[in-house]
């Protein structure tokens, strides 16, 4: 996890003001390392961008060896081909699609990634002869909550195994070529059984198909949340399916492409928010500690009930003491970390809130009218590069989009 000392943060705290997401440029080149060491064979990594969109730090993961974009709406895609991807380096994976949406991807070039019957139809009725990928339910699913779990019995994402046939007779119908079939189990994993389970289940379907190009196994690859935390060996990972993807590559005679699409694995842990305490609260017997930033910057907590640790890096050696640390939004739920123990904190204080480099920043909003959180790249030396700014008032009512008043 990344948490720049106390001299770092107090100079991007004076150069760039807080609160400010601070995100480690070695940390994301470490993490894609990492992927491409563990999975080796015939493997891509198609990063998850809707984890982090930040052109500059796509850029980072691309430079360190990405092989592709995974997105899942036709802006994702226009962002990805902006960034430098090709069309074939990107595939889309949206749900609950409208055929104006299918129509604009697949101008774009990018292959569709189709999780149910009622879209295929639709895109072999509009698009036949064309090549196609199948989104299958593995009906096993894993993930850090349940919110975030994507298969299983009753799940929106995904074509049940029962449906075979119907996808069958839809792919004859329109002489579609179904070049891909994949599965995403859910978003922050630490065992390898689902994992393993969904992948031999996902092979056995892949059989049917004789003009797979690749399967796509997903993302969901859990990270380090705390300190104590044992991170997950991305070995065992590429162990576990290894075997499966041999006998399955044996029996066609040939080696398939196998993708992977990380989102948070990539990003996560890299990023830290740094934030000021404003306001001390101690008529409670536990303490509220209020920062500036909030619930709009980092929804997690609130929205999965997520943890973050947060150091108090101004006494990063004081006397520990349990608070609720919360931000300034006009929300009860406006919570950072509920009941933790931190360097007891005083007003004007600097709090790192670890964790923060995934979905954080995608699902940042403007709720009671206050600016995205401003992006700063650390490289190795602990030079700064400003990624992101931060919007003053006009910028914030430009973007969203009101008609003249
Ligand atoms: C289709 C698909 N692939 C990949 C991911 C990335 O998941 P994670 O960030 O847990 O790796 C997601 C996350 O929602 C997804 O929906």
């Amino acid at each position: 996890m990344y948490q720049p000392s106390f001299d770092l943060a107090q100079n991007i705290k004076e150069q760039y003001s807080t609160p400010v997401a601070v995100i480690s440029k070695p940390m994301l080149e470490e993490k894609v390392k990492a992927m491409k060491t563990a999975f080796k064979k015939n493997t891509k990594i198609f990063y998850a961008i809707k984890a982090n969109n930040n052109p500059h730090i796509v850029n980072v993961l691309k430079n360190a060896g990405i092989d592709g974009i995974d997105t899942v709406s036709i802006n994702e895609v226009k962002l990805a081909k902006k960034i430098g991807f090709t069309s074939d380096q990107i595939i889309y994976t949206g749900s609950s699609c409208s055929d104006s949406e299918m129509t604009d991807v697949h101008n774009e070039g990018v292959m569709l990634n189709i999780g149910s019957t009622s879209e295929l139809a639709r895109f072999g009725k509009i698009f036949p002869n064309t090549k196609v990928s199948i989104r299958f339910n593995p009906q096993v699913g894993d993930g850090e909550t349940a919110a975030v779990i994507t298969a299983g019995d009753s799940t929106k994402f995904g074509i049940k195994a029962s449906k075979l046939d119907e996808v069958k007779q839809i792919v004859a119908e329109h002489n579609l070529i179904i070049a891909g079939i994949h599965c995403h189990i859910g978003s922050g994993f630490y065992t390898t059984e689902q994992f393993e389970k969904a992948v031999i289940r996902i092979l056995d379907q892949a059989k049917d198909f004789a003009n797979l190009e690749f399967i796509d196994f997903g993302g969901g690859f859990g990270v380090q949340y705390k300190k104590e935390q044992t991170p997950i060996d991305l070995n065992d990972f590429a162990a576990s399916i290894e075997k499966h993807i041999a006998e399955f590559n044996a029996h066609n005679q040939k080696e398939i492409e196998v993708r992977l699409e990380p989102g948070k694995y990539l990003v996560m842990q890299a990023c830290t928010t740094l934030t000021s305490v404003t306001t001390i609260k101690d008529e409670y017997a536990i303490p509220f500690v209020g920062t500036d930033t909030g619930m709009n910057h980092i929804i997690r907590p609130a929205l999965y009930g997520s943890y973050h640790h947060v150091e108090n890096l101004s006494k990063l050696d004081g006397e520990k003491q349990k608070v609720n640390i919360v931000g300034n939004i006009c929300e009860s739920d406006d919570f950072i970390a509920e009941e933790v123990e931190i360097q007891t904190p005083a007003e004007g204080d600097l709090l790192a809130v670890l964790t923060t480099g995934a979905y954080c920043p995608t699902m940042q909003s403007f709720y009671n009218l206050r600016a995205f959180l401003p992006e700063v790249l650390v490289d190795e030396d602990n030079s700064t590069t400003l990624i992101r700014k931060r919007m003053n008032f006009d910028e914030m009512i430009n973007q969203l989009g009101f008609t003249d008043f």
